[in-house]
Parts: C-alpha cells; sequence; structure tokens
C-alpha cells in the first residue's frame, strides 16, 4: 500500500506534510514534486532507506542519487569542497532547476554517491520539497520517482502507475512545472563541466560560468569520454517501441514512406504538413518551454499507441530544446542526421 496525499502546489497544507515528514524521518520513502520531475525521497543518511530507493526503482547501485537541500547550512552538511566556485551559480539558480556535483564529506554514505567520492546537490525551489525537507530536518536524496528505464514523471498518475505499492508515500500536487529534470554542472573538476542539460539553459548558466565546459557527447556527437556521470552511461526513457529521430528534414519523406502507419510526433507549428497521419503534438516552437513540459508525457503515451515503431521530428538545438533533444537522443533507437 502506498499511501496518497493530496495538496496545494503553492500552498501546502502542513499538517498533511508534517505526515510525509514522519515517514522520511522513520526511514520510510515518499514521492514528492519538484519544479522538475517528482522525485522519490528518503534521509540521505539512513543507509538502509537509500538502498530501499535502488530497490523500489530497480535502479544500478552504481548510478548516484541527487541529494535535496532547503538551506545553505544543509549543503554544509554534504560537501568538503570549495564553495567559492558555486557562489555566483548558487546566488542566481538557487533555489532552482540546477544540481551541482562538489566532494563529498565522509559523512554522506557511498549508497547514495553509487561509490564516487562526489555528491551532486541541488536546492528546489517548488513550496511542496522545500516543505518536505524543511520538516523532515534532513537532506534527502531522490532520483527521479520512475521506475529505471521509463520517462521521468510529471505527475503523480505518472509515479503511481510506476511505484505505486511500492513508496510507502506518494504526495500529489499536480503536475511539475517544468517538466524536465535539472541542468546537472559538475564543480569537483578543474573546469566545471555540464553533465545534463536541463531546465536552466547552456546560455544561462554561460552568463555566470564562462568557462562552462559542454562536451561534444551531450549533442550525441563522440564517445562519452569516461564515465564523467554514471547515469549517462544508461540509456533512458527507452518506451516499448523503436522511436525514428529525424533531424535531417530533407530526410523526412523517405522516412514517412518507409513507415506509413507510424504516428509523428511534431511541434504544432508542422501538424498540417502531416494530412492524414495520426500526430501527437509536442507543443509550440514559439513557445519552447511548453515543449519541455509535454515532452515525458508524450513519450509516456507512445507506450499506449498501437504502432510498430513511432517518428519523432528533430528540434533546433538551442536553449531549452537542446536539453529536450538530449532527452530525445536517449529516448531514441535510431537518429537520422
Ligand atoms: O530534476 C532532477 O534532477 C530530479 C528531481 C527529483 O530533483 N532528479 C533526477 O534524479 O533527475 P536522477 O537520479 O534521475 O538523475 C540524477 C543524475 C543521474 O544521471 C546521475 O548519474 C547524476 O545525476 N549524478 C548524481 N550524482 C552524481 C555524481 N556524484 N557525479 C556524477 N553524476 C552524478
Ligand atoms: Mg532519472
Amino acid at each position: 500500500m502506498s499511501m496518497i496525499l493530496k495538496v496545494d502546489p503553492i500552498n501546502p497544507a502542513a499538517e498533511v506534510m508534517k505526515r510525509a515528514a514522519e515517514v522520511i524521518k522513520k526511514g520510510g520513502t515518499v514521492a514528492f514534486p519538484t519544479e522538475t520531475v517528482y522525485g522519490l525521497g528518503a534521509n540521505c543518511f539512513d543507509k538502509s532507506a537509500v538502498l530501499r530507493i535502488f530497490e523500489i526503482k530497480r535502479r544500478p547501485p552504481d548510478n548516484p542519487l541527487i541529494v535535496h537541500v532547503s538551506s545553505l547550512a544543509q549543503l554544509d552538511l554534504l560537501i568538503d569542497d570549495n564553495v567559492e566556485r558555486a557562489e555566483a551559480i548558487i546566488e542566481k539558480f538557487w533555489p532552482g532547476p540546477v544540481t551541482l556535483i562538489f566532494k563529498k564529506k565522509a559523512e554522506v554514505p557511498k549508497e547514495v554517491t553509487g561509490g564516487l567520492e562526489t555528491v551532486a546537490v541541488r536546492m528546489p525551489s517548488h513550496p511542496v520539497a522545500k516543505m518536505l525537507i524543511d520538516l523532515s530536518n534532513v537532506p534527502i536524496a531522490a532520483p527521479s520517482a520512475n521506475l529505471s528505464g521509463r520517462p521521468s514523471p510529471t505527475n503523480a498518475q505518472h509515479v503511481i502507475e510506476d511505484l505505486y505499492g511500492m513508496v510507502d508515500v506518494i504526495i500529489d500536487a499536480g503536475e511539475t512545472p517544468l517538466g524536465l529534470e535539472s541542468t546537472v554542472i559538475d564543480l569537483s573538476r578543474d573546469r566545471p563541466t555540464l553533465l545534463r542539460p536541463g531546465p536552466a539553459t547552456v546560455e544561462e548558466i554561460l552568463r555566470v560560468v564562462p568557462d562552462l565546459y559542454v562536451p561534444d557527447f551531450l549533442f550525441g556527437k563522440g564517445q562519452v569520454e569516461r564515465p564523467l556521470s554514471p547515469g549517462m552511461m544508461y540509456r533512458h526513457y527507452a518506451p516499448n517501441k523503436p522511436i525514428i529521430l529525424v533531424l535531417d528534414e530533407n530526410k523526412l519523406d523517405i522516412v514517412l514512406m518507409k513507415y506509413p502507419d507510424a504516428p509523428i510526433v511534431c511541434p504544432e507549428e508542422m501538424v498540417q504538413n502531416f494530412y492524414g497521419r495520426r500526430i501527437i503534438n509536442m507543443g509550440k516552437l514559439s513557445k519552447p518551454y511548453t515543449i519541455a513540459q509535454n515532452l515525458f508525457r508524450v513519450l509516456r503515451s507512445l507506450d499506449t499507441l498501437v504502432a510498430d515503431v513511432a517518428i519523432v521530428v528533430g528540434l533546433p538545438e538551442r536553449g531549452i530544446l537542446f536539453s529536450v533533444m538530449n532527452r530525445l537522443r536517449k529516448a531514441a533507437s535510431q537518429v537520422i542526421e
């Protein structure tokens, strides 16, 4: 059984949130909304609670978790690193959708960090996430609240589909506002390195971190140089049918002819180009944040469609759409460039 607690996303009721916080304090697991996606949380200092997260998600034990804090005092409990390099970025992006990687304190269990000497930390801005951490009074380790390999959950229904019966509490506060997992930046290296593009765009980060290194593999080019981030070795969001991602518009017609019954996932502005075909509208190119919000719902909906393959139209790799394309590349079984 999982207890489902419904709360208002802006003004969550403290009495209800206290019940969830009690579960965290006692070593249980709580799925909760953040501004990015829902997380599956536990007290980061409680090893057996952390191991339960890996068991519930069926996540490989070497793929580390993000620890969520609600204050800079809690950051101090976790990291043994020079925070000066992080000051500008923290000032600009926290609380918010940016995860930073630092050298960890010995007290942070290796179960949380997948055996690494570094720890990923994020201060979420969602009022429900903030209140849960405050009331639990501990940093909360939380990966996205999906089964490993499934798209991240952007509402409580997605969490229920994947984890009902296994997680102790599911807090339902509706849709997550951004819909895409946080931007991950490694600050433990000589040069700050982008490990996962997210809602805070490369262009925005470069304004505060001019020497940010953006590895080629984030564009799907070249090899992952070395496992910078263990999560990058795993294929993500793999739907139950092959996805063909078409980047070169000139090759679209050939792909469409080859798969006459395949549904097409495309931006609203292109819907009229595919008259007579099954279309899934991703949102407007003119409002690219809506495409980010819809992405994981669209990927989940592909699973329930009767079709052998799905065709996804590539998007310009700039701003938030660079982060969207990073997820689509991971979901695709074939990329046509
Ligand atoms: O928006 C988000 O980040 C959501 C919400 C719940 O906060 N969380 C999330 O967690 O997406 P998860 O576990 O699904 O993704 C965390 C990513 C993984 O790719 C993991 O490998 C990487 O961060 N990561 C965590 N700790 C790391 C570390 N010490 N070094 C390198 N990569 C790390
Ligand atoms: Mg995840």
